[in-house]
C-alpha cells in the first residue's frame, strides 16, 4: 500500500491543496517515535491564516484514520503511525504475489521517452567515462519502463566529424591491416595519435584531414567506403562490450544519421533570421543568454557537432513526440547540451523544454583523468576482467567449492563495476579504486548480491516447509523496518525518476540489504518453533530477495542464486 498517496488523498478531502503537492509535502521522519510520515500543516497556514497546530489538530479530529495506529498532532505536523501487522501483511503479500513486477506501475503508459546514453565515438576506445553513460542511461531506461513509459534507447555514435578526416589520412598513410583485424580500436587510435604527433611537425597534414572530411559530407565514394569500414570495425568491438554488459538499444542513429536532415536544419535557422556571420562561420548569437554563439557551419561550410544535435533533437521529435528526451553525457558538455536546448527554444519549439541533459562527473582511475588524446586510457575490458578475476579470488576464499565459479565471477565483477557508477550522484567525480567495490562488505554490489543468494538460501532450505503466516508477529523493530522498507520501493523508483537518478535505486538497495542482514542475523528463521511466525518470517525473506532482484535489475545488474 502506497501510504504517501492514502495519505495525501485523505488530506486532500479536507483541504484546498492537490494530492500531488500533498505529497510532496509529506516527510519519513528520521525517527520512530515522529512516525513513520508526517504532514507539515506550515504551508496550510498561510492560505488558511491559522496557526499550523491548530490546523493539525483540525486534521487530526476528522481525518479517517483507517489502517492508522495512530495519528498524532506535534508541533504543526501530522505524524501518521502506520498499524504494523496490515503494513506487514499488505505489502509481503504484493511483492510475493507480484514478484517480478513489484515496484512497478504504469503512470507513464502512453508516454514516450527518450534515453540517449553510451554514445561512443568511432575509432577511439569506448573509455570509462562512456561506462558511466552507458551504466547510468541502462539503468534510466529500465527505471523508467517499469513505470510504464515506453523508452527508445539512442546510442548517438560519434560517427561523423573532423577527426574522420584524419583518421582517413591516417589509414591511407600508416595503417597494419593486419592489426586492424586483429584489434581495430587499438590500431585506429595508434594511427590517431600518430596523426597528431605528425601534424605536430607537418601543418599541412590538418589541411588534408579537413579536405577529406569535406568531401566525406559530399558523399564522395572513397571516403565514404573506409569511413564504412572504420565504423564496422569499431561496432563489432563495441557490440561485445554491449553483449557483455547485456545491454541493448532500439536505435544507433548517430551523428552521420543526421547528414541529409542538415540543410533544411540551416534553411529553417535562416528563415527564423537566427543566423549571423562571425569570422566566416554561421552562428546563432546566444550572448543575451550569456552564452558563447552555438555554432552551426564553419567557414568552409562544414557542419559541426552541435548543428547534428540540433537535427537530431528536431528529428526525434517529429519521430517520436517524446514526453521527455534525456541525454546520458558527462557534465563537462553541460553548455554544449545548454546552447542546443537555447537554439532549439529561439526556434520556437516549445518541447525544447523537455529536453534533460543528464550529467555525470568524471571518473577517476588510478588518479588520472582518462583521455584518448594521447592513448593515456584505461581499455574497458581490461577493467571488466579485472574485476571479474578479482570476484573469482573472493569467491575461491569464500566458498572454494562453488559450482561455475567463473559464471558467477562474470557476473559479480560486472555487476560490482556497475554497482560503482551508479552509487553515488551522478555529478560527483567517481574515484575508482578496487578495495571499495569488489568486496563483499560496506555498500558494494558484492554485499547486495550476497545478501540476495542467502535469501535465496534460507528460502532454498524451506522448501516444503507449509504454515500459514501470521504476519501480527513481526513485532520487532527490525522486522518492521526492514517491511517499511520494502513498502517504500515503488516510491524510490519514482523519486529515481524525477530526479533522474539511478543512484536513488543503488542507495535503496543497500538500505534493504542492510535492514535483511540485521534481521536474518538476530532472529531465528528455520530454527522458529513458532510455525505461524517462522512462515511470516520466510515470506519476509522472500519478499526481500524480491525486493532485490528486482531492483538490481533496474540497475541492469544480475543476481546470482548462490555464491
Ligand atoms: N560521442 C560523444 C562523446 O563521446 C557523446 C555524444 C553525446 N550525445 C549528444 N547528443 N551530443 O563525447
Amino acid at each position: 500500500m502506497d501510504y504517501k498517496k492514502v495519505i495525501a488523498e485523505r488530506i486532500k478531502e479536507m483541504t484546498n491543496l492537490e494530492t500531488e503537492t500533498i505529497e510532496k509535502l509529506i516527510e519519513q521522519p528520521p525517527q520512530p517515535d515522529m512516525g513513520d510520515y508526517a504532514f507539515p500543516c506550515f504551508q496550510l497556514a498561510k492560505t488558511m491564516r491559522k496557526a499550523p497546530n491548530i490546523i493539525a489538530q483540525e486534521l487530526k479530529t476528522t481525518i479517517n484514520s483507517n489502517g492508522f495506529e495512530k495519528i498524532e498532532n506535534v508541533g504543526g505536523y501530522l505524524n501518521f503511525f502506520v498499524g504494523k501487522a496490515t503494513l506487514n501483511e499488505v505489502t509481503i503479500k504484493k511483492a510475493l504475489e507480484e514478484k517480478d513486477k513489484f515496484g512497478y506501475s504504469d503512470i507513464g503508459n502512453g508516454k514516450n521517452v527518450i534515453v540517449e546514453f553510451s554514445s561512443p565515438n568511432i575509432a577511439k576506445p569506448f573509455h570509462v567515462g562512456h561506462l558511466c553513460s552507458t551504466a547510468i542511461g541502462n539503468s534510466l531506461y529500465k527505471i523508467l519502463s517499469s513505470q510504464g513509459y515506453n523508452c527508445i534507447g539512442i546510442n548517438h555514435l560519434g560517427d561523423w566529424g573532423t577527426q574522420f578526416g584524419k583518421l582517413i589520412v591516417a589509414i591511407e598513410k600508416w595503417v597494419d591491416e593486419e592489426a586492424l583485424e586483429r584489434d581495430a580500436i587499438k590500431e585506429l587510435l595508434r594511427i590517431y595519435v600518430k596523426f597528431h604527433d605528425e601534424a605536430e611537425k607537418d601543418p599541412t597534414l590538418e589541411e588534408c584531414a579537413r579536405q577529406r572530411f569535406k568531401m566525406l559530407e559530399d558523399g564522395c565514394e572513397k571516403e565514404r567506403i573506409l569511413w564504412q569500414k572504420i565504423k564496422d570495425l569499431s561496432l563489432k568491438e563495441f557490440n561485445k562490450l554491449y553483449e557483455r554488459l547485456n545491454v541493448k538499444f532500439d536505435s544507433y542513429a548517430g551523428e552521420s544519421f543526421y547528414n541529409d536532415k542538415i540543410d533544411s536544419l540551416v534553411e529553417e535557422l535562416k528563415q527564423k533570421n537566427l543566423l549571423t556571420e562571425s569570422k566566416g562561420a554561421l552562428v546563432v548569437d546566444l550572448s543575451d543568454f550569456n552564452m558563447p554563439p552555438c555554432i552551426v557551419m564553419k567557414s568552409d561550410g562544414a557542419t559541426i557537432y552541435a548543428t547534428r544535435d540540433l537535427a537530431a533533437a528536431i528529428y526525434r521529435h517529429n519521430t517520436y513526440n517524446f514526453h521527455k528526451n534525456i541525454y546520458v553525457v558527462g557534465t563537462p558538455q553541460a553548455l554544449h547540451f545548454k546552447q542546443v536546448f537555447k537554439t532549439l527554444e529561439l526556434m520556437g519549439y516549445q518541447w525544447a523544454d523537455d529536453c534533460v541533459h543528464v550529467g555525470f562527473g568524471l571518473v577517476k582511475f588510478e588518479d588520472k583523468k582518462l583521455s584518448t588524446r594521447k592513448g593515456d586510457v584505461v581499455f574497458l575490458d581490461e577493467l571488466l576482467d579485472e574485476a571479474v578475476s578479482r570476484s573469482l579470488k573472493l569467491i575461491e576464499e569464500k566458498n572454494p567449492n562453488l559450482e561455475n565459479k567463473e559464471l558467477v565471477a562474470e557476473k559479480i565483477g560486472i555487476g560490482a563495476v556497475l554497482f560503482t557508477y551508479l552509487k553515488n550522484n551522478r555529478e560527483r567525480d567517481i574515484i575508482f579504486s578496487w578495495d571499495d567495490i569488489i568486496n563483499f562488505d560496506g555498500e558494494t554490489g558484492p554485499y547486495v548480491q550476497y545478501s540476495y543468494a542467502r535469501g535465496r538460501s534460507i528460502l532454498r532450505k524451506a522448501e516444503g516447509f507449509n504454515s500459514k503466516a501470521d504476519y501480527s508477529k513481526l513485532k520487532s523493530k527490525d522486522e518492521f523496518e526492514l517491511v517499511k522498507l520494502i513498502s517504500q520501493f515503488n516510491e524510490n523508483i519514482l523519486f529515481a525518476i524525477e530526479k533522474y537518478e539511478p543512484s536513488i535505486v543503488t542507495r535503496y538497495i543497500v538500505d534493504v540489504a542492510k535492514a535483511f542482514n540485521k534481521f536474518y542475523n538476530q532472529y531465528p528463521i528455520m530454527s522458529c518453533d513458532d510455525d505461524t511466525l517462522k512462515a511470516a518470517r520466510l515470506n519476509l525473506v522472500e519478499a526481500t530477495t524480491v525486493t532485490i532482484k528486482n531492483a538490481l535489475s533496474l540497475l541492469g545488474i544480475e543476481v546470482v542464486e548462490k555464491m
